[in-house]
């Protein structure tokens, strides 16, 4: 065995500290951009503020150490740092901050005060209608002044419910006025700019190609020797192999199950991992952008981030979507996001190339720190798309340059909880989704865009090669069974919740069929009626058959005049529940984060203290030391 290797950072040349210069670092912790598009435009802002006196450095977290002690070397050198971090899923960091967050938040008791040369500021990115909102935001700041770091200002409470660019604005002007008498030497001067900054409005360099010229899309071969490492920006290109309806046609709704063909891609997985799948947007979308841009689907060019000579464009910060040349077909259907609601940065964009002055004092207006109810009330509360903005101000006609790099956002990746276990699927990628729809307050018939593509998709078993395919990576995640498959498990996951406990029991199958011995496992799982929306009933009921579960147990929402839910069944089994959970069983919870997991949660706070007898106070520090055990697991959204 190859001994440990210590690894010795060696700080490059360029970054050895000028003394005589202030530095201020800022963090980002993001995951689909917003956090670090804040950050960047922080940096512009105080390299404008501050001019030549200050270096501004921006830092991807996960780039920032190659280990934890890289981060403690680094970190203590620091005299200035912000952080921009965004808060998932159940209170989690992103992708990008999570070793970090790991290491600075769960060991802070370890290291006592030893950050007491740095200030600080943290601005966190989260929803409002999460229950852990702004959870790492909150977690870093706590963390940051228990290390003995000095805080500048109060922690930031970005909410994209409402208008998170507005809390970011509110937040900046905060930190400047702590900022300033640190970074300018000579109090008598001004900082250079006074009145807010607004971000500047970012362009591509465009070239146009004559329509012969070869498309390239992405670059999504599979990687040599089945060493892929394939992530978010190196996406695996995967057919689909199946796809099929889950619902009955008695059911209004639709949830589909999907197959990934992953044979040859060197793409793996674990049982509980997420998915991330790049859609494409609806022709019809596609063909309304191209006509409210004003150019022909078939124009074909190339996004670049330089000048002509070189220099790079918008401070360096600007990346092109797709790298060669591209259709404006294919461009606005993998990479333009045309329905979300246009941020203020887009609005402001938009306004700047808007040629009816109306349109564009209206948009400049809505873009505006004055404007911030307005924006609330016509664009987030109304769910208002881009598409929707872009019709009503048919004036505003960006060019391709600037609606790829400030109106319209990249597409992101949608994740979803694998459904299928590589011991039971191993080339394939299971996927459980139901279709996102409804009449937005416009009135505007809104489809969501991955869950139509997938409903949409072609599957290889009809078409063929002709079948659709999207860009995929796998997201690891912490929600597995336990190491030793005697130990007891309880699933809880109504509607799509269901997917991960899907791959569970394959894999306990495939445990079971390997002669070893599993443990009690329940499944709670809930639905609207058992003519509808059953998902996946012969399977369930056949792993409870074969003994790979040893209790099902099914809440029909709408058969009776009465709501039943999963907790009201978890309620049933009170005692069984109580029974695995204080012999070591593991509890886990996936589904939606808004309304079923908190009451969920409720409910076994509840049984464990009826069934315990315990008081209030006792049965929270059971919760809590399931949590901490790693023992309660949530996969929610
Ligand atoms: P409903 O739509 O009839 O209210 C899967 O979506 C199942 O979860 C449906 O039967 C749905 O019921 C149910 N559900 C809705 N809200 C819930 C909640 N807060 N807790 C548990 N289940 C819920």
């Amino acid at each position: 065995q190859p001994a440990p290797r210590k690894l010795v950072v060696q700080v490059p040349e360029a970054e050895v500290e000028d003394l005589t210069q202030k530095k201020v670092t800022i963090f980002f912790g993001t995951q689909t951009g917003t956090a670090e598009g804040f950050a960047k435009a922080l940096a512009e802002e105080a390299k404008i503020r501050y001019e030549k006196r200050v270096i501004v450095k921006v830092v991807d977290l996960d780039e920032y150490g190659a280990d934890d002690d890289e981060y403690e070397m680094r970190l203590k050198k620091e005299k200035l740092a912000i952080f921009m971090l965004a808060t998932y899923g159940d209170g989690e960091p992103t992708d990008n901050a999570a070793r970090f967050y790991k290491w600075f938040v769960e060991g802070k008791e370890s290291r006592g005060e030893w950050l007491s040369g740095l200030s600080f500021g943290v601005f966190g990115l989260g929803n409002k209608q999460y229950e852990h909102f702004n959870e790492v935001g909150k977690k870093v700041d706590e963390a940051l002044a228990e290390q003995g770091a000095k805080r500048l200002t109060p922690c930031g409470l970005g909410d994209d419910d409402q208008c998170i660019e507005d809390d970011f604005a509110a937040w900046k002007a905060q930190l400047w006025i702590e900022l300033d008498p640190l970074l300018i030497e000579d109090q008598r001067a001004t900082p250079a700019v006074t009145t807010p900054y607004i971000a500047a409005i970012l362009e591509y360099r465009v070239v146009f190609h004559d329509k012969d010229t070869k498309v390239l899309e992405g670059i999504y071969e599979p990687r040599a020797n089945g060493h892929s490492v394939y992530d978010m920006n190196h996406p695996c290109r995967a057919n689909v192999a199946v796809r099929r309806e889950l619902h009955t046609p008695e059911s209004d709704r639709s949830c589909i199950h999907l197959e990934f063909d992953i044979k040859n891609t060197g793409l793996m997985y674990g049982t509980g991992d997420h998915v991330g799948v790049f859609p494409e947007n609806l022709q019809e979308n596609v063909e309304e952008a191209a006509r409210l841009l004003g150019y022909s689907l078939d124009t074909k060019f190339t996004l670049h981030a330089d000048d002509e000579d070189g220099c790079p464009l918008g401070g360096g910060f600007l990346a092109p979507p797709f790298p060669g040349p591209c259709d404006l077909r294919t461009a606005l259907a993998r990479y333009a996001d045309l329905i979300t609601p246009p941020k203020k940065a887009a609005l402001a964009a938009l306004a700047a190339h808007a040629s009816d002055p109306s349109q564009r004092d209206r948009l400049k207006f809505l873009a505006s720190p004055l404007g911030k109810d307005e924006y609330v009330q016509y664009i987030s509360s109304k769910y208002r798309s881009l598409l929707e903005v872009m019709m009503e101000f048919p004036s505003a006609r960006p060019p391709l340059g600037v609606f790829f790099a400030s109106v319209s956002p990249r597409l992101q990746a949608r994740y979803y909880s694998i459904s299928s276990s590589p011991r039971f699927a191993q080339d394939r990628i299971h996927v459980t989704c139901s279709l996102v729809y409804g009449v937005s307050p416009t009135g505007r018939f809104h489809r969501g865009v991955c869950s139509t593509w997938m409903k949409n998709s072609l599957p290889e078993t009809e078409v063929g090669s002709k079948c659709s395919w999207a860009p995929i990576f796998v997201r690891q995640s912490n929600f597995k069974l336990p190491s030793d498959p005697s130990v007891p498990i309880i699933m809880i996951g109504p509607g799509t919740g269901l997917a991960p406990f899907r791959g569970f029991m394959q894999e306990r199958a495939y445990v079971k069929e390997s002669g070893q011995v599993l443990g009690p496992a329940l499944l709670f799982f809930g639905c609207r009626s058992r003519k509808m929306d059953y998902i996946y009933q012969d399977e369930l009921t056949g792993f409870y058959e074969n003994g790979v579960i040893t209790g099902l147990s099914v809440a029909f929402s709408r058969e009776g005049p009465e709501k039943v839910y999963v907790q009201h069944k978890m309620v049933e089994q009170a005692s069984t529940i109580w029974k695995l959970l204080s012999s070591g069983g593991y509890l886990y919870v996936c589904g939606d984060a808004k309304g079923m997991a908190k009451d969920v949660h409720r409910a076994l706070h509840t049984i464990i203290q009826e069934q315990a007898s315990m008081d209030n106070a006792n049965a929270e520090a059971f919760v809590k030391q399931l949590q901490t055990e790693g023992r309660y697991l949530r996969d929610v959204w």
